[in-house]
């Protein structure tokens, strides 16, 4: 038995057996119900829908068929929010930012050099937000338009002396489409000429209402130079976590979303990863995007190691084979083999991918020069 049939795949995945044979065509293997196909093929054909195959221990050839699928299988428990600050050039996003994890982050070991991270977690009375500094909205939207939804609450910084601008409405729009909540943030209070009334008059035309104009969205005044304000902005994020129930399994395989990624000369490929679902520990195996490897290390915003990480955490991973993209997913599989098979299997794919596009871009320009 080095085969399953696609009918036994299918009942194993509690789907239907069509979906199992488009799955397996989209691969470019064609397989009738009734056919069968190998472990690998079959382990990659679930990997394409979605679930995480594993390999039952094998004391019979029987068994070596992939018994469990699924995300990290468990209970589903409450989870950090994942916030995202967006808002017009100069308004004060990356001040903002900076005060919260300057005065929120125990940066604890002596001589410490704090590494830039793209994210990073605090931890407030009201229990732990993480924070991602967005590359800019291009980079939100392509995250988007790959399927990748990391952010549950984006907090929008309008400076006050300043106004609804037109990047303003860029984020909310952005907001908007991907069903995100908001919070804004009136921020540069400290100023003389500061008037946050305006910008909820402002805010108004494009249906943002402020609580005390009897609307739902939370608008807090603060001043990222002086840092009033700021725990009533963590307060807000707290309570519109609170409303949104956000839970993940905290156990088993971890998955997640490549934030950023880098190659350092001395430490190789850098992928900082937000972990969404299950532990990510050092010691796995992984999948990330088209790479794969082993966790050889994992850093927290402190550049300190880090055992496991868990939902809406941040952390950097090393041990990849090479530099991943961000907005690649990353799953952690049962072993190595497996890791560097689907991988292998996706890089082909992608390459595939990349042809087809290729020659469609010859062709338009073979057409446009007749
Ligand atoms: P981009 O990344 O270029 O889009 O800008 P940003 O939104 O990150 O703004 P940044 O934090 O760089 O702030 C722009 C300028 O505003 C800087 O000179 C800050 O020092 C200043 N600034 C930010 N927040 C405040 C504030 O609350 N009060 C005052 N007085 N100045 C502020
Ligand atoms: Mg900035």
């Amino acid at each position: 038995g080095e085969a399953i049939t696609v009918a036994d795949l299918a009942q194993k995945l509690a789907m239907k057996g069509g979906d199992v044979v488009k799955a397996l065509f989209k691969m470019g293997v064609m397989a009738t119900i009734t056919q069968s196909i190998d472990h690998d093929t079959a382990a990659l054909a679930v990997e394409e829908l979605g679930h995480i195959p594993v390999r039952a221990d094998a004391d019979d050839a029987e068994s070596e068929l992939i018994a469990h699928v699924g995300e990290a299988q468990g209970d589903q428990v409450a989870r950090p929010p994942v916030v995202t600050i967006m808002g017009h050039v100069d308004h004060g996003k990356t001040s903002l930012l900076d005060y919260i994890r300057r005065t929120k982050i125990a940066s604890g070991e002596a001589g410490g050099i704090t590494q830039h991270i793209g994210a990073y977690h605090v931890e407030t009375d009201k229990g732990v937000i993480s924070f991602l500094d967005t590359p800019g909205h291009a980079a939100f939207t392509s995250m988007r338009a790959r399927g990748a939804k990391l952010t549950d609450i984006v907090i929008l910084v309008v400076a006050a002396d300043d106004g609804v601008m037109p990047q303003t409405v860029e984020a909310i729009k952005h907001a908007k489409a991907a069903k995100v909540p908001l919070i804004v943030a009136i921020n540069k209070i400290d100023k003389t000429g500061a008037d946050p009334s305006r910008v909820k008059n402002e805010l108004l035309e494009h249906d943002i209402v402020a609580e005390d104009f009897g609307g739902d969205t939370q608008m807090v005044e603060l001043s990222a130079k002086t840092g009033d304000g700021v725990d009533d902005l963590l307060d807000a994020i707290s309570l519109q976590s609170e409303i949104l129930e956000l839970r993940a399994v905290a156990e088993g395989r971890a998955s997640g979303t490549v934030i950023e990624s880098s190659l350092d000369k001395g430490r190789g490929p850098v992928a900082t990863v937000l972990v969404q679902n299950g532990l990510l520990a050092r010691g796995d195996y992984l999948v990330c995007g088209v790479q794969y490897g082993r966790v050889r290390a994992l850093f927290d915003e402190t550049g300190g190691q880090v055992p496991t990480a868990g939902p809406s955490i941040p952390v950097q991973v090393l041990g990849l084979s090479g530099v991943p993209d961000a907005g690649d997913d990353f799953v952690v599989v049962a072993d190595e083999r497996l890791a560097k098979e689907v991988a292998q299997q996706r890089d082909t794919k992608r390459r595939e991918t990349r042809l087809v596009q290729a020659a469609g871009n010859r062709m338009e320009d073979i057409m446009a020069q007749m």
